[in-house]
């Protein structure tokens, strides 16, 4: 059996000879698999490999300028950052049904992606970061999709470029121990899921910008409380969403009508099946007190209770 440094030598060996001195793209989406991937054949081929990286607007909180200090400051790639948040929000208005809104949003990615890669030449190959249980699953017949999984990895199909895939036979801890070795940061190796349609899926119902704020600021407390809690490594996937709803509170004696965020933490191996993380009950109250004492125009925090099935990890 081949140790990891092993494998990073042959595919960075492999990457060079098929690639000789053409191009390559890569739609780097920050998470383990595609960082990993680009890391990888750009320690084959340096600037001849470029990322392109958009910016839906539906992202958490620093996570563009998270992408940016990793892969453009520290590892000097080539790095290309779409600012494509106005059109991703106009093509979304009004759009409340998840597939439409799923289905948009993947849309839009690809047309985003194929007019940045209109403007450059020479490209002859494409990075995707396809693990093992990504090559196993698409070979099954007549899966039931329960939600169309766009992945942000996942591209035009027409398009006419060879694949570069140097993840392919490898296990997401293997991916990870590659990232390891390649000298990718923990937050970015142990990085939890994430949905291709982001905080898109988050925000129930439309979704407009204030909306995309609030739920921002809530998950982004709800990620600082678990980290101090010393829980970051104990829960598989942990989130904040928010409903389509609004409800009576009270403030300073005043009365208020507003938002409720729920927390959805879950346990799991290969996201099929979860169960809801048992966070000790002084932590949630901890973030509940936060996210209301510091999130605008929210007067109620709830903690989802279901495990998959019957409900799915994410709310939409
Ligand atoms: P569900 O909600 O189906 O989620 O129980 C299972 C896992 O998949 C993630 N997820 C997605 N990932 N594109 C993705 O790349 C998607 O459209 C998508 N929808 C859900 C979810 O975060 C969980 O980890």
């Amino acid at each position: 059996k081949w140790t990891m440094e092993q494998f990073i030598e042959y595919s960075i060996e492999e990457i060079r000879m098929q690639v000789g001195d053409k191009k390559a793209l890569c739609a780097l989406s920050g998470g383990v698999d595609s960082s990993v991937a680009a890391v990888l054949v750009h320690k084959a081929i340096g600037d001849n490999l470029v990322c392109v990286f958009v910016d839906h607007g539906l992202l958490r909180k620093n996570e563009r300028e998270q992408v940016e200090k990793v892969f453009k400051d520290h590892f000097k790639m080539n790095l290309i950052v779409v600012d494509a948040k106005e059109r991703f929000l106009n093509k979304l208005k009004g759009v409340t049904d998840p597939e439409q809104k799923r289905k948009i949003i993947g849309e839009e990615f690809i047309r985003v992606f194929e007019e940045e890669q209109k403007k450059l030449t020479n490209i002859h190959f494409l990075v995707q970061g396809t693990i093992y249980p990504d090559v196993i699953e698409s070979g099954i017949d007549g899966k039931v999709a329960v939600k169309s999984h766009h992945n942000v990895g996942g591209l035009p199909e027409d398009i006419d470029f060879e694949l570069i895939e140097p993840l392919r036979q490898l296990f997401k801890d293997e991916v990870r121990e590659v990232g390891r070795l390649l000298g990718i940061s923990e937050d970015i190796v142990n990085r939890q899921p994430f949905p291709g349609p982001g905080l898109g899926v988050r925000v129930l119902g439309e979704i407009t910008e204030e909306k995309l704020e609030i739920v921002r600021e809530a998950d982004y407390i709800f990620r600082d409380e678990i980290k101090k809690a010393g829980l970051q490594d104990k829960i598989w996937q942990y989130f904040a969403a928010l409903p389509d709803v609004k409800s009576v509170g009270v403030t300073d004696g005043k009365r208020t009508y507003n938002y409720t965020i729920a927390l959805r933490a879950v346990n799991s191996i290969d996201g099929m099946t979860a169960e809801w993380a048992k966070i000790p009950l002084e932590v949630l109250e901890k973030i509940s007190n936060r996210i209301v004492n510091e999130v605008e125009h929210v007067n109620r925090v709830v903690y989802d209770i279901t495990n998959k099935p019957p409900a799915t990890i994410e709310w939409e």
